[in-house]
Order: C-alpha cells, then sequence, then structure tokens
C-alpha cells in the first residue's frame, strides 16, 4: 500500500526535470544548470521544492549523458529511488520522453519543470497539481505586461499587436499522465518544442492556465544570473 502523505493524498505526482540543455545562450562557463546561485547549484534550487513536497513520489532529471552517469557530488548526494538521473536528448522534448519513460509506474500525474527555473514556489507546485487533479492540463502562467511590437528585422515596427489575452507560459506545467504520454507518442521528439502544453495542445488535449509569479524567471542569458542572484537574497 502507498504512503499516505500529510495532505491525505497517496504521492502520485511524478516531476519531470529536463536540465539537458548546453545554456548556449548564458554564455562562457559550466552549462548554465550546474552553476551556482547565491551559493546553491541552480538545479538543486530546481530539485529542492518539488523533492520536498508531500505529494511528489519521485523526482526524474534528465543530464547530459556524461553528467548522469558521473553527477557532480552534490547531486549524487540526493540520488535515490526518489530522484534519479537520465541522460537526456538532443533536444528538451527528446529529454522530457526519456525522463517520462524512466518515471515510476506508480506516478498518475506528471509535472514538467525547467531546471532553468530555480525559483518556482510551493503554491505554483500546489495550484497546478490541484487543476490536474480535475482532469486537464495544466500550466503557470503570467499576464504579458509589456507593449508588444513585430518586426521582421529587428529595427524597423511593423505592428503593435494587441496584448489582451496573451500569457507567458512559465512551468511547472502538469497532465495526467496518459495525456502527456499520449501527445510524446505522436511524435514530440520529432519537434523542437519548448513547451509541454503546447504539445498537448496539438495532440488535441485541454489546457488550463494557472496563475504564476514574475519572479519564477527562467535563466537564460548572463543579465539572468545578475537577477537571478538578486531573488536569492535573503
Ligand atoms: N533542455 C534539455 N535537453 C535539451 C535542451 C534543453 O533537457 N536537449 C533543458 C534545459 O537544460 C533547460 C530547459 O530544457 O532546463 C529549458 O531550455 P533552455 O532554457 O533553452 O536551456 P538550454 O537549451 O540549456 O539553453 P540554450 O537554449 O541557451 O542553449
Ligand atoms: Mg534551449
Amino acid at each position: 500500500m502507498s504512503p499516505i502523505s500529510p495532505h491525505g493524498s497517496p504521492p502520485d505526482v511524478g516531476v519531470l526535470l529536463p536540465a539537458a540543455g548546453k545554456g548556449e545562450r548564458a554564455g562562457d562557463g559550466a552549462p548554465k544548470q550546474f552553476r551556482f546561485i547565491a551559493g546553491v547549484p541552480m538545479l538543486l534550487r530546481a530539485i529542492r521544492p518539488f523533492a520536498s513536497h508531500p505529494r511528489v513520489r519521485q523526482v526524474v532529471v534528465a543530464l547530459p549523458a556524461k553528467d548522469a552517469s558521473a553527477p557532480p557530488d552534490w547531486l549524487a548526494a540526493v540520488v535515490g529511488d526518489r530522484l534519479r538521473l537520465v541522460a537526456g536528448g538532443a533536444t528538451r522534448a527528446a529529454s522530457v520522453r526519456r525522463a517520462l519513460d524512466a518515471l515510476d509506474p506508480a506516478c498518475a500525474l506528471v509535472l514538467v519543470h525547467d531546471a532553468a527555473r530555480p525559483f518556482v514556489s510551493a503554491a505554483e507546485i500546489d495550484a497546478v497539481i490541484a487543476a490536474v487533479e480535475q482532469g486537464t492540463g495544466a500550466l503557470v502562467a503570467v499576464p504579458v505586461s509589456d507593449t508588444l511590437k513585430r518586426s521582421e528585422d529587428g529595427r524597423h515596427v511593423l505592428a503593435t499587436p494587441s496584448r489582451a489575452g496573451l500569457y507567458r507560459a512559465l512551468t511547472p506545467q502538469g497532465f495526467p499522465r496518459a495525456m502527456l504520454a499520449a501527445a510524446y507518442a505522436t511524435g514530440g521528439d520529432a519537434l523542437d518544442a519548448t513547451d509541454d502544453a503546447g504539445l498537448v495542445e496539438a495532440a488535441g488535449g485541454t489546457i488550463v492556465l494557472v496563475p504564476g509569479r514574475t519572479t519564477n524567471i527562467k535563466v537564460t542569458t548572463p543579465d539572468d544570473f545578475a537577477l537571478a542572484e538578486a531573488l536569492a537574497r535573503p
């Protein structure tokens, strides 16, 4: 029998953390997921809120192949039944698929979270789980707040599209496991999808928006590391 969590529900949530990218836009140095933010590796910051969540049964991290077989000490120290490492693939979608294939079959709900988002909150995780329990896919999202401009050459403005009804897609994104597996079965690896909800939408699945925090940033560029240092300050 599965243990019952303090929330009263069994820990039946699986978490996939794609962390197999090269971090090319982040500039020189180690791949961004291994870099430290205020003394703590970014990947560890992304893992912790899930690993400590009472509903989470298992976390599967997709890493560059050489790191999956020889992880850094701080990661090797937390590997076990509840935290597995797998080799990722050439695209984010391929990495997510490999992590999904390795996930404990007892996980009926699946969350996918970018290793490059080190500031996810327990409230965001709770809200996505609650939405997925209604049988739909769900993602953390933030309304677009800037005015938008369209340009083809990056200099001349062609149009000012309305931002009404537009949202930025963050992670975590969550799905009933069968919904995510079906979307990946229809060729997820082939697409350079940056977003799992997009694959599920293309496969006909219903997705709902869960309000997120603008501080749940994705660390992409060197500037983002400066912002992350500031956000991590106690
Ligand atoms: N990712 C992955 N496997 C890949 C590519 C990306 O697991 N083949 C992961 C990244 O490690 C990251 C997340 O997907 O946690 C979001 O991708 P992104 O922010 O684009 O990271 P990178 O691809 O590493 O960065 P860049 O595009 O600048 O090279
Ligand atoms: Mg990328």
